[in-house]
């Protein structure tokens, strides 16, 4: 084959974090291929931010997002568009991550078009089709139609094999997101709440199973530590969809101690995480990055499809009860043992080379000579 060209796919803001260190990978290889940056704009803000952190900009870009867009209209609008784009562009093989309905659509899209594709953050499962909703289907459907599964964990790997995909097109490669959390960690100095000598409890939830009641009771638990703890800070990263803030203004708008901002950008977001004393989150990436700081979450969830952090002592899921939600953050926040069991730095996830090792199996896929890679033995 003449110098194969590659197209990722990004839609939303973990999309771009996660797939941003396979472009980077890629492009590290300009003998061998050709990658483009194919955007379903998704998401739009949260999108530019995250891809600007990275220095990366789409070659394409749909550009479809709506305000209160549903699943059927993101699913119609980037299919067709993504179909679009790969009749004109003729990619020999089409990546994505997670579980977005942009990857689902990125997945049906190449196979549609008879188009290789290979699942970045492949075999998380709960094993539970409505728990993440979406975002289970998702995942499962992309591995349907995967040529190649990037797997972060062996767990996620051994999800796949009981789901008879084929084992030699399986790589345990750690999750890219660790190399985009690594990458950046660095890079801005810690200023965030410089006049606060306290505690920094810094909060994120934007899941769909979680709107409405479920967040209005996470709010409450989140005002009632503001009013417990004197020295504790509250900061939540607020999403943009203006679903998630209709619950949360109204209930945490004059809560003393705490701050409702907006999204940061990805670097700045990585600072308050490391300023952080406890997060409490319901995101899958945030659930990742945590642990590679050492700062204990509470998830926000009833199930995880990322139990490694649990397992490893990091994490721990308490659901969306008020009363459950506030009495383990008082528990880690009074108890110094508890929580120093859980503020171990470990990084279940994943070493930072998981885009390196993704590229080369992408690249010898494509009867590239890149060399071949060592999983990563986790
Ligand atoms: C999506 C993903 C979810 C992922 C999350 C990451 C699906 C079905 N869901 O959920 O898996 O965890 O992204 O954040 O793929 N909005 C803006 N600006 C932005 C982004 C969103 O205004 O930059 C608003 C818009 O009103 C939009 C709404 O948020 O309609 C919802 O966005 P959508 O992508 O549909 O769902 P998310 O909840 O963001
Ligand atoms: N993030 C960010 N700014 C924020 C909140 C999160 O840059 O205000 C980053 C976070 O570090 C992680 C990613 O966004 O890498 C997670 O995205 P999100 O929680 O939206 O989606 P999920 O991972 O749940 O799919």
């Amino acid at each position: 084959m003449a110098k194969p060209r590659i197209a990722l796919v990004v839609g939303t803001r973990p999309d771009a974090i996660k797939s941003a260190p396979v472009v980077l990978a890629l492009r590290r290889h300009p003998e061998l291929c050709e990658t483009l940056l194919l955007s379903t704009g998704q998401h739009r803000e949260m999108l530019d931010q995250a891809l600007a952190a990275f220095g990366l900009q789409p070659d394409r870009d749909l550009g479809i997002m709506k305000p209160g867009q549903s699943l059927a209209g993101i699913s119609c609008a980037a299919l067709e568009g993504l179909d679009r784009a790969m009749e004109e562009l003729r990619p020999d093989y089409v990546m994505a991550q997670g579980d977005t309905t942009t990857t689902f659509i990125a997945s049906l899209a190449a196979f549609y078009r008879r188009i290789p594709f290979g699942h970045i953050e492949a075999g998380l499962r709960t094993g539970d089709l409505m728990n993440p909703f979406p975002e289970e289907f998702n995942r499962r459907a992309a591995a349907i139609v995967a040529a190649q599964h990037f797997a972060p964990t062996r767990w996620a790997k051994e999800n796949l094999l009981a789901e008879r995909c084929d084992p030699s097109r399986i790589f345990v490669t750690g999750n890219t997101g660790i190399d985009a959390v690594l990458a950046v960690a660095e890079r801005e100095p810690q200023n965030w709440f410089p006049d606060h000598k306290g505690r920094v409890l810094v909060v994120t939830t934007h899941r769909r199973e979680n709107w409405g009641e479920p967040q209005a009771a996470i709010a409450r638990a989140l005002r009632r530590l503001a009013e417990r703890y004197d020295d504790l800070l509250v900061a939540v990263a607020m999403h943009r969809n203006p679903i998630v803030r209709e619950t949360l203004l109204p209930i945490l708008g004059d809560a003393p101690r705490t701050v409702l901002m907006e999204p940061p950008e990805y670097a700045r977001f990585v600072k308050l995480m490391q300023r952080a004393t406890l997060i409490l989150t319901d995101s899958g990436g945030v659930q990742e990055e945590a642990p590679a700081f050492g700062v204990p979450v509470l998830v926000l969830r009833e199930t995880t499809e990322r139990p490694e952090g649990v397992q490893a002592g990091t994490a721990k899921l308490v659901g969306t009860d008020e009363e459950r939600v506030f009495a383990e953050a008082a528990r880690l926040l009074e108890d110094p043992l508890a929580y120093a069991a859980m503020a171990q730095a470990v990084s279940p996830y994943g070493d930072g080379k998981a885009a390196e090792r993704t590229a080369c199996a992408v690249l010898r896929f494509l009867g590239q000579n890149a060399p071949e890679v060592d999983e990563w033995a986790h």
